[in-house]
């Protein structure tokens, strides 16, 4: 089983930055091949480089953006018109806005559940059913901590998140003796891109030391041993486990008013 998962290709999406980029690395130091998805072709190009040099996997490159509506069609259609045996999907690509739901743009709104949702979901239809098809096959969502609780000011991430993590878990039983998997990973604060961002989203008012946030690739060897190992879901970090476990024993409304309280100071 190992050995035949060793040599899996893995199809990651958001792999030109962050936890995507240290998943892609993770994948390739254990010989999966890989298809690298994002936005930015030039990046990915440079990571595919990269690990084509030092692992001696293959790493082909598909730059899309999926917040368009056809790209998740496309996307797997390339895949099929290149034959690649793409045996585990990782839906990573991902975006946060933050800010009063009500000053939120529009558009802002929609990219948040057509990335987060709508391109995650279609992926995991069209890849899933000819995983099953093939009677193996491997899923890897990645969610957040947010995903166990309501976050104000984060109210619409946080909420494609608890979408990630119940549709992932639902898939895991579903799936019970198909031979495929799904497996929701679900970081705390990892010091990325998305994490400056949303620092600068709060003015200065969410401060967070860098060395207090997780490392990208801590994340992305938790989130690959879990996927390996067939969990239905996976807290990287033992202060991310103690948070998330507290927060289930909790009744919803102490940590609906905890947020709403913590939320409010950020928004001040
Ligand atoms: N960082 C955290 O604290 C944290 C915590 C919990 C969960 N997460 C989750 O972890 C995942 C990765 O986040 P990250 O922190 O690594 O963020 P990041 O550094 O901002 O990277 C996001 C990745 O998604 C890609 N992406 C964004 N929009 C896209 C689009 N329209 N189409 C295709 N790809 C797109 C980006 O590539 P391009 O710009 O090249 O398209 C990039 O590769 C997300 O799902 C996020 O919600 C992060």
């Amino acid at each position: 089983m190992a050995e035949r998962d060793a040599k899996d290709m893995a199809l990651i999406t958001g792999a030109s930055a962050g936890i995507g980029a240290e998943l892609a690395r993770e994948f390739a130091r254990n010989g999966h091949s890989l298809v690298l998805v994002a936005r930015r072709g030039d990046k990915l190009r440079a990571l595919a480089a990269e690990l084509t040099e030092r692992h001696g996997i293959l790493a082909e490159v598909v730059a899309a953006d999926l917040l368009e509506p056809d790209a998740p069609a496309e996307l797997v259609a390339e895949v099929e018109r290149r034959g690649l045996p793409v045996a585990i999907l990782v839906n990573n690509a991902g975006v946060l806005e933050s800010g009063g739901f009500h000053q939120m743009e529009e558009g802002r709104v929609e990219g948040l559940i057509a990335l987060n949702v709508r391109a995650l979901t279609l992926l995991s239809h069209a890849f899933i059913r000819r995983f099953v098809a093939a009677g193996r096959g491997r899923v890897l969502n990645v969610a957040s901590i947010g995903a166990f609780q309501p976050v104000p000011s984060l109210a619409v991430y946080a909420a494609t998140k608890a979408y990630v993590l119940s549709f992932t878990e639902a898939l895991s039983e579903e799936l019970r003796g198909t031979g495929v998997s799904a497996t929701a990973l679900c970081p705390g604060m990892t010091d990325t891109g998305m994490m400056d961002h949303a620092m600068a989203g709060t003015g200065g008012k969410l401060n967070v030391p860098h060395a207090m946030m997780s490392d990208p690739a801590d994340v992305a060897r938790a989130g690959y041993r879990a996927l390996m190992a067939g969990r239905a879901v996976e807290v990287p970090g033992v202060g991310n486990q103690l948070l998330t476990g507290l927060v289930q024993l909790q009744p919803r409304w102490l940590v609906r008013a905890v947020g709403g309280f913590a939320g409010r100071r950020l928004e001040r």
